[in-house]
């Protein structure tokens, strides 16, 4: 797609530039039809114009010091942008926010590069933020600009893995370098990807609502095609999880009353083993004299759980089941009888359903439901996230969000407050019984192995 003459134009800054030299090389080397014609920024001084200048681009300085400042701003601003004819207007690392004037006015017209998967994290200190939520993946954003910060449609986003050691200026470095996409690598591409697909959704959106001039348009195509030609991403690879051993006291209608230790382990490379160990405390050790054991061995493949087989042995509550995906069918006993049910897709067993929890989390889907044996059924059990707590602990104070796990027709509902920094264990559960709270888990302690 040609407009004629290249793209004009008008990259904003408010420091360092490196995404607006990403960019003006980008141009210089024919990779996007575009030039950039003129390079704005809003403090004096900054290294950015130095670069630009280096780079043989026009730059203007435009201060805004203050809160006040912006009408002025912007008023020199639509002087100097029609002055360079600038088609386009491109938000590279600008810490300032325009008004809803300013931006309604060009709505199309200008894009934004954040650093963070958007919608989540909008604002400032992303890479902080990200870090302290114990988050797996990060990532930069190029979105149109609209008068919600950080709000407007996404265009293309690149994604990166955050590692165990990441500091905030590494974990930043990283995510910038994908940001100068245009001569590295990053950006997600390929069709079906959530670029192309907002890219092509939006278009339309937009084509239709008459509001964009195509010149802006083909900008905004233009630079995304050309980023999202780079070498595509190294996919994170799908979260595989963690080993580790946790421990929490247990409380019966708010009375100690023992321990539950999980344990999980990597018995070869995919197959996992997870165990629950109940020891009860004085007097309940009267109705509990042995520790309750639970296990599940499961496979882990393409980030999907698939037990493989259960255990449990409880007074009246023996189970031993065999999970068959080939037939589909899981067979062993329950109850002392017989155990012959048809499978559904993901069914999970009463411990692999966490960590199938666990892995949906990472991989930022929210789990809405999911069909579980129970015992000798396989009931569908319905997830609901009810919103974010932080909760003080013997770990200290972790930040949670609370999920509600209920059977359709059951009177039970467990509450399970699930702490990213934790692998998304949950940090307290409760199990309510016609609303009052019959059993609680504490953690106690976590050790990743
Ligand atoms: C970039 O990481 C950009 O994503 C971020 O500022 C940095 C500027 O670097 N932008 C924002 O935080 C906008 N809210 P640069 O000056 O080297 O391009």
């Amino acid at each position: 797609m040609s407009t004629g003459r290249p793209l004009q134009l008008a990259v904003l800054i408010s420091g360092r530039g490196s995404n607006m030299a990403a960019i003006a090389r980008a141009c210089a080397a024919g990779e996007i039809d575009a030039r950039v014609r003129l390079v704005i920024s809003e403090r004096a001084g900054v290294a950015g114009l130095d670069t630009a200048r280096a780079l043989g681009l026009e730059t203007r300085t435009i201060a805004w010091s203050g809160a006040t400042e912006r009408l002025r701003f912007e008023r020199a601003l639509e002087r100097a942008l029609a002055d360079a004819r600038a088609d386009l207007i491109v938000l590279a690392g600008f810490m300032r926010i325009l008004s809803q004037e300013f931006v309604e006015a060009r709505i199309g017209r200008i894009l934004n590069i954040h650093p963070s998967l958007l919608p989540l994290y909008r604002g400032l200190h992303t890479h902080r933020r990200v870090l302290a939520a114990g988050e797996r993946v990060h990532g930069a954003s190029v979105h149109f600009v609209t008068a919600e910060l950080d709000g407007g449609p996404v265009i293309l986003q690149s994604r990166v893995a955050v590692l165990p050691d990441d500091t905030e200026a590494t974990l930043s470095a990283r995510v910038q370098t994908t940001e100068h996409t245009a001569g590295s690598h990053g950006v997600e591409s390929g069709p079906g990807s959530m670029a192309s697909r907002s890219r092509c959704r939006w278009w339309r959106i937009l084509m239709s609502a008459g509001r964009v001039e195509r010149a802006a348009l083909v900008a905004a195509m233009l630079i995304s095609a050309a980023w999202s030609q780079a070498a595509p991403p190294p996919q994170a690879p799908p979260p595989q999880p963690p080993q580790f051993v946790a421990t929490y006291t247990i409380a019966w209608h708010g009375i100690t009353a023992g321990t539950s230790t999980l344990e999980l382990q990597s018995t070869s490379p995919q197959l996992y083993l997870y165990t629950s160990t109940d020891r009860a405390y004085g007097v309940f050790r009267l109705a509990f004299p042995h520790a309750l054991r639970q296990s599940s061995r499961f496979r882990v493949a393409a980030g999907q759980v698939e037990p493989l087989t259960f255990q449990a042995g409880g007074p009246g509550n023996d189970v031993m089941a065999q999970f068959d995906w080939k037939s589909g069918q899981v067979t062993g006993m329950a109850k002392g009888k017989l155990l012959d049910l048809k499978l559904q897709p993901g069914t999970q067993d009463p411990l692999s359903v966490q960590i199938a929890i666990m892995l949906a989390l990472q991989a930022r889907d929210a789990p809405e439901s999911f069909w579980m044996l129970n015992t000798d059924e396989i009931d569908r059990y319905e997830y609901r996230r009810q919103g974010q707590s932080t909760l003080d602990t013997p770990l200290g104070k972790l930040r949670t969000i609370l999920y509600t796990s209920h059977e359709a027709g059951s009177d039970k509902t467990t509450y399970l407050w699930l702490a990213p920094a934790l692998d998304y264990m949950p940090a307290r559960a409760e199990q309510h019984v016609k609303g009052s709270t019959q059993v609680s888990l504490e953690i106690q302690a976590f050790t990743r192995r």
